[in-house]
């Protein structure tokens, strides 16, 4: 369902940005885009899910494809949002971000931590 879509560097920093796509049926049905990290953060600066594919598991999809991209690049993945987007708070608590402090603003900001596949395994 996810499917490489884009990959480039910004025109101001070297930092590098990605995007994933979700095909459903062959037609693209939901994006997430990656900001390149500093200092071992990344950031959520878009997901989105088209709404008549919500509440499939298109947008775990999609966050699950943006960690891979952090994987090796960053150690925290962090989503800003906005006081309002009630749906988007319960979606992240719900996959597993936790929530930082209130910013005076109001806005909710959530990480994740980044493990790679390998962490914790010895040989
Ligand atoms: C938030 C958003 C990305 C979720 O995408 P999605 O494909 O519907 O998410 P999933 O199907 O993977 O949902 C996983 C779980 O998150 C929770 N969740 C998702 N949407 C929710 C909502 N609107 N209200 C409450 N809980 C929600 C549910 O627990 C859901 O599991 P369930 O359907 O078994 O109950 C989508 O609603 C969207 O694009 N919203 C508008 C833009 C936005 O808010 N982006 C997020 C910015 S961080």
């Amino acid at each position: 369902m996810i499917a490489d879509f884009a990959s480039w560097r910004s025109s101001v920093g070297a930092d590098k940005h990605q995007i994933r796509v979700a095909l459903r049926d062959g037609d693209i049905v939901g994006w997430v885009f990656v900001r390149g990290s500093r200092n071992q953060k990344a950031e959520l600066a878009h997901l989105c899910v088209e709404p008549s594919s919500r509440r499939i598991g298109v947008g775990s999809a999609l966050l699950e494809a943006a960690l891979s991209i952090c994987e090796g690049r960053a150690s925290t993945l962090v989503a800003g949002t906005e006081e309002y987007w009630t749906s988007a708070h319960q979606f992240l608590e719900k996959v597993g971000y936790q929530l930082s402090p209130k910013a005076a603003d109001g806005r909710r900001v959530y990480s994740k931590t980044i493990i790679a596949p390998s962490a914790g395994h010895t040989q």
